[in-house]
């Protein structure tokens, strides 16, 4: 099998002077990308800035004889991190979405500071970032984007609620570029990591934090950025050396009515709940259409008067 390689390709990782996107650098600059390495060096809550993180992930990327610059703005202003690529490299073809703080504290506690902060870094600087990258990818025809979440968001996590918002406000925005982008050739992707980094650090117990070293994730991210890669719009969950897609499961549901004519009422909804819980016969839809799809045929059988659910329920049987 030959190495997937990133020759000639600009790599725009922001927040990569520590944790993950110091090993997603680390491997594309090993990969032949020229790498912008953009990072404001400060303190884990957002406070603060040095040139010193950027810097020294750029230095251990020409030690190894890799093509790197520090980029030292923050991502809520997304566009200068655009502008380092362009005037120091030419183009841009990868950018990846990586820069992050925290601001835990359980939901009443929560200031509107630390709720526009996060909101600010992770969601704003994200679509700042992609933003002013955006016309670039289309003019050239190809561009590979990742958005960074966490299962936080997916699943939720005590005293994250700024930050799950934040994150799983990410993967909306990634649905709806992943469809903008996709006649330009240009893809948008989530990454859910799990990793060992100072904002694991103290929620994660030491062994398991050995365990789940960054380096093991940078693969994954990088494949999503490969120019063989088609995967467009995935959540792909990964840490500890795996990779998984997740994505939203609907039930089958309830139809709550018999016909067009009828309204739904609340004994109905109470009535038919197991059956609009129940997602073992599930399906996870791609797309917009597919639930219009899916709601034309729901009213087609009001139409008809097909209606099972509520006339099994009546009746007293299964099917
Ligand atoms: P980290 O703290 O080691 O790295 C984040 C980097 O982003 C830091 O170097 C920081 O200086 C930089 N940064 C922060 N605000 C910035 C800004 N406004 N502009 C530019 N750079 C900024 O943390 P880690 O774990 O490597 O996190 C990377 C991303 O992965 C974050 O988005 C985080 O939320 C996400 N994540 C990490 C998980 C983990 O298990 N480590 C779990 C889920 C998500």
């Amino acid at each position: 099998m030959s190495d997937l390689r990133f020759d000639g390709r600009v790599v725009v990782v922001t927040g990569a002077g520590a944790g993950l996107g110091r090993t997603y650098a680390l491997l594309f600059a090993s990969r032949g990308a020229k790498v912008v390495v953009n990072d404001l060096g400060g303190g884990r809550d957002g406070d603060g800035k040095s040139s010193k993180a950027a810097d020294n992930v750029v230095n251990e990327i020409k030690t190894r004889g890799g093509t790197a610059v520090a980029d030292y703005n923050s991502v809520v202003e997304g566009e200068k991190i655009i502008k380092t690529a362009i005037d120091n490299f030419g183009r841009v073809d990868v950018l990846i979405n990586n820069a992050g703080i925290l601001r835990d504290k359980s939901f009443m506690k929560i200031t509107d500071h630390d709720w526009d902060l996060i909101q600010a870094v992770h969601l704003k600087g994200s679509f700042k970032t992609t933003q002013a990258a955006f016309p670039v990818f289309k003019k050239q025809n190809y561009g590979r984007i990742i958005m960074t979440a966490s299962t936080s968001g997916l699943y939720g996590n005590f005293g994250q609620a700024n930050y799950s918002a934040a994150k799983m406000g990410l993967v909306g925005l990634a649905n709806t570029v992943a469809i903008e982008g996709e006649r330009y050739n240009i893809h948008c992707n989530i990454i859910v990591p799990t990793a060992a980094s100072r904002l694991t650090q103290d929620i994660m117990p030491p062994d398991l934090f050995e365990a789940l070293k960054p380096d093991l994730i940078a693969p994954v991210v990088a494949y999503l950025c490969h120019e063989s890669c088609l995967e467009n719009g995935a959540i792909i969950e990964s840490g500890g050396g795996w990779a998984g897609k997740c994505q939203i499961l609907r039930a089958n549901g309830a139809i709550l009515r018999k016909n067009l004519t009828e309204d739904v009422s609340i004994e109905n909804v109470q009535k038919l709940w197991e059956q609009i819980i129940d997602t073992k016969n599930g399906k996870c839809l791609g797309s917009g259409r597919e639930v219009v799809i899916a709601l034309v045929e729901v009213l087609e059988k009001l139409r008809n008067g097909d209606i099972k659910s509520i006339q099994n329920e009546e009746d007293g049987t299964d099917e």
